[in-house]
């Protein structure tokens, strides 16, 4: 293995601290802050809690570092990386899987950022507000809809957070990304920390809270395990090349490991953190108005679009608390939502510029451009055209069938071959060697060696054969080819 150590010119991150801050940035998102509370609560509480943490040890933090060292050693993009590492073999494809995977989550992720732009332009002007003698729950359950029947709202929001994204990529890795996750996810901390201080002193928190952490162990089965180990490398970004191409900006003399381990901590402490937010609120409702905490966790979209709103209204301090804290919630869902579409951008866009040699500016925008093109249809499946919604042409919506194909297929493939990559093809052997350039004493080497050839691919290997049987098994039944327990975050959370 030859390293020149220059990444071909391609830039460097300016510290490590620049290169963990935007890896957390990329996993944080509305796969924690949303997704990770309410696919909790959907799936058992404390038991799917503790699935998903053994997911993260034994197959997220050892892919994690894969995906890293990848990126370093084969010093450019996902595709170039791996063609670099393994000349004339077919590996590159799992790359190519990665960019594609790049296009479809960022085309329907950017639906939902939207969304949040939008309610936090409402929440920041004081438009969180009920006409006098309306019922809150109609009047927002009203406005979500109107927002997303409403084509032009729908686009115009997809808009404004496609351009957001392409400009920080557009500026490049340093001027662009760095900056900007040095701003956001600070902030990110801090409207995180405020919020849960709002939360748990919510009347019927403590309650909230016991069913989160309560671990309920007879709720864990086949589907709740294939749900955590989906939102485990939906959530830290994995499978689809971001920490490869992340990776390939660092230098050789920064220790590997020990970031893998940062990026994988932020990541699940704030999925955790955000079900302090999430859990006291549902509880609040059922404390104050006897709502049931089933219902309102099924609600998915309509728990943070109409739930919150309610109770942000209710917020003892009148008018200004709830314009404080809607805009802060509804800024930490935007700004998590855009740290990590920079790096689904980024993916994409650094393949069309080292393999295709397009200049990063027109690489960043035409490609931005095109996937902008693509969420139209997701941003339009949501009610405002009826043959691309629920029950249209294709059973789900267009919006959904995008997600599962992607959360349940694509990111777990990807995944696989890329510890398939690292554990036989590119072998062990280049891999440490690789990681010792930063880390002389990798002490968990050996550790780190078996998980990756053989826990990891056993593991995802398993739960694969298990969705595609699950799908057989509906399409026997002649059912949607979706296990209980499963639904989109747009749906379900
Ligand atoms: N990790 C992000 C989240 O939790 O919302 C989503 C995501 C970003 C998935 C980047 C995949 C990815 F490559």
């Amino acid at each position: 293995m030859q390293e020149t150590g220059t990444n071909n010119g391609r830039g460097f991150w300016s510290s490590r601290f620049a290169f963990v801050l935007a890896a957390a940035g990329s996993a944080v998102g509305l796969g924690n802050i949303w997704g990770f509370p309410t696919t909790a609560a959907q799936n058992g509480g404390g038991g799917f809690v503790l699935v998903y943490i053994l997911c993260i040890l034994l197959v997220g933090l050892p892919v994690m570092l894969a995906e890293m060292v990848i990126g370093r050693a084969g010093e450019k993009n996902a595709v170039g990386a791996l063609q670099h590492l393994k000349p004339g073999t077919p590996w590159y494809l799992v790359g190519v899987l990665g960019v594609v995977t790049g296009f479809v989550i960022l085309s329907f992720y950017s639906v939902i950022a939207g969304w949040t732009v939008f309610y936090f332009i409402q929440a920041a002007g004081g438009a969180l507000k009920v006409p006098e003698g309306q019922d809150s729950a109609t009047y927002f359950g009203e406005m979500f809809e109107s927002m997303t029947a409403n084509p032009g709202y729908e686009i115009l929001f997809v808009a404004i957070f496609m351009i957001a994204t392409i400009a920080i990529v557009a500026a490049g890795v340093r001027k662009g990304i760095e900056r900007s996750v040095k701003i956001m996810m600070p902030l990110l901390f801090v409207l995180l920390i405020l919020l849960i201080g709002r939360s748990i002193t919510l009347e019927g928190a403590g309650e909230g809270l016991r069913h989160y952490l309560k671990p309920d162990f007879n709720a864990i089965n086949r589907d709740v395990i294939i749900m955590a180990m989906g939102q485990a490398f939906f959530s830290l970004s994995l499978g689809m090349g971001v920490m490869i191409t992340y990776g390939s900006y660092l230098r050789r003399e920064e220790c590997l490991p020990s970031s893998a381990g940062y990026v994988v901590t932020a990541d699940s402490l704030i999925a955790i953190f955000a079900g302090l937010i999430v859990f006291p609120v549902i509880f609040f409702m059922v404390a104050v108005h006897g709502a049931e905490a089933e219902d309102l966790v099924a609600q998915g979209a309509g728990l943070v679009f109409v739930i919150f709103p309610q109770i942000l209204v209710e917020l003892p301090g009148g008018a200004a608390v709830t314009a404080i804290f809607g805009s802060a919630f509804f800024l930490l869902l935007a700004i998590a939502a855009l740290t990590s579409a920079i790096s689904l951008l980024e993916v994409v866009t650094a393949h069309f510029v080292d393999d295709w040699k397009i200049p990063r500016k027109k690489a960043a925008w035409g490609l931005g451009g095109i996937i902008f093109l693509l969420a139209i249809p997701s941003a339009l499946s949501q009610g405002a055209v009826e043959w691309l919604s629920e029950g249209g042409l294709f059973g789900v919506s267009f919006f959904d069938l995008l997600y599962i194909i992607t959360f349940r297929f694509f990111l777990p493939v990807g995944a696989l071959g890329l510890a398939l990559f690292v554990g036989w093809a590119w072998g062990l052997k280049n891999a440490s060697l690789a990681i010792q350039t930063g880390t002389p004493n990798f002490r968990l080497e050996k550790l780190w060696q078996i998980m990756i050839r053989y826990v990891a691919p056993i593991a995802i290997a398993v739960i694969l054969a298990s969705q595609i049987a699950a799908v057989f098994a509906s399409s026997d039944d002649q059912e949607p080819a979706e296990p209980a327990a499963e639904e989109s975050p747009a749906e379900a959370g």
